[in-house]
């Protein structure tokens, strides 16, 4: 008998995971982890007057941080509410930044259209890992900057996606969004295509006063909240849309009790697709 492994229906995946995306509210998350895109930027070295990409930019932490350092920016994410989020951060400092609609796997924009191509937690979300790093790749010019932040596998989200996933098991076949964090990954999705690849590590902490304000923050930031859209004002507090049943809650609590201690570990990382350039000029 031969077991035959069928591949993961990306698609419908992504089409739940969009949902899922969108019926949180990221912003509130993204405004606790606005250190790591200003890291991100000075990491990826951006030069005044560079045009750049910050793929699934949100509510637009790393485009803001990088039109601040004078480039020319263009963030994409397929949450219109996070978008619009982003657009009124950016009037509010005067900023020039396009926020558009669009699939990290699948970008709208011409092949080597961008001098530097950034992500913070973002491309590593998307299903397949192969398209989205091809994607990353033909819309930065040769001799570009391709610069990414991902969480790595043994910090505290790596954790805290193990313990959801206890709960709540990933589709089949599906790779965990933590292996961006790893560089053997990053070398076998990017392979040759790069000259170079740099990798630094650094810890964030996430600071909650207790299991169940961590538990809190992540179901509402990241799903399942309800009468609430991304950029409006809020009627009532949030509530989880199905809350957890009592006894599936103090699981999590259990396993949370654990986890809000620890700090993050993400990997910067900068790359440069092979070329005629060179990624200085
Ligand atoms: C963890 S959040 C990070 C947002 C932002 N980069 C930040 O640092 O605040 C992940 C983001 O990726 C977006 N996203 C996930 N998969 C995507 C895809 N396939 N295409 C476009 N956006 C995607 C989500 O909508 C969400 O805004």
């Amino acid at each position: 008998m031969t077991n035959t492994i069928q591949a993961p229906d990306f698609e419908a995946i992504k089409q739940r995971q969009q949902q899922t995306w969108a019926s949180g509210d990221f912003s509130v998350v993204a405004a606790r982890i606005m250190l790591v895109a200003e890291h991100l930027v000075d990491t990826a070295d951006l030069h005044a007057g560079w045009r750049v990409l910050d793929v699934a930019t949100g509510s637009g932490n790393a485009a803001i941080a990088a039109a601040r350092l004078g480039s020319q920016v263009v963030g994409v994410d397929y949450v219109p509410a996070l978008l619009e989020r982003g657009r009124k951060r950016a009037a509010a400092e005067g900023l020039e930044i396009e926020l558009v609609e669009g699939d990290a796997e699948e970008l709208p924009f011409p092949d080597a259209s961008f001098d530097a191509v950034i992500s913070v937690f973002g491309s590593m979300f998307a299903p397949d890992h192969a398209r989205a790093a091809a994607e990353l790749l033909r819309v930065c010019r040769p001799g570009g900057t391709i610069a990414l932040a991902s969480w790595t596998p043994d910090g505290f989200i790596g954790e805290l996606f193990r313990t959801v996933s206890r709960h709540m098991p990933p589709p089949a076949g599906l790779q965990s969004p933590m292996l961006w964090g790893t560089e053997d990954h990053l070398h076998g999705l990017f392979g040759d295509q790069i000259e170079s690849l740099d990798v630094t590590e650094r810890a964030f902490t996430w600071r909650f006063t207790s299991a169940e304000e961590l538990v809190t923050f992540f179901l509402e930031g990241v799903c399942r909240t309800r009468g609430h859209q991304a950029g409006r004002p809020r009627a009532r507090p949030h509530r989880p849309r199905e809350p957890l049943r009592p006894a599936r809650r103090g699981e999590c609590d259990r396993d949370s009790s654990d986890l809000h201690r620890g700090s993050s570990r993400q990997a910067l990382t900068s790359s440069t697709p092979r070329g005629a350039r060179s990624r200085h000029h």
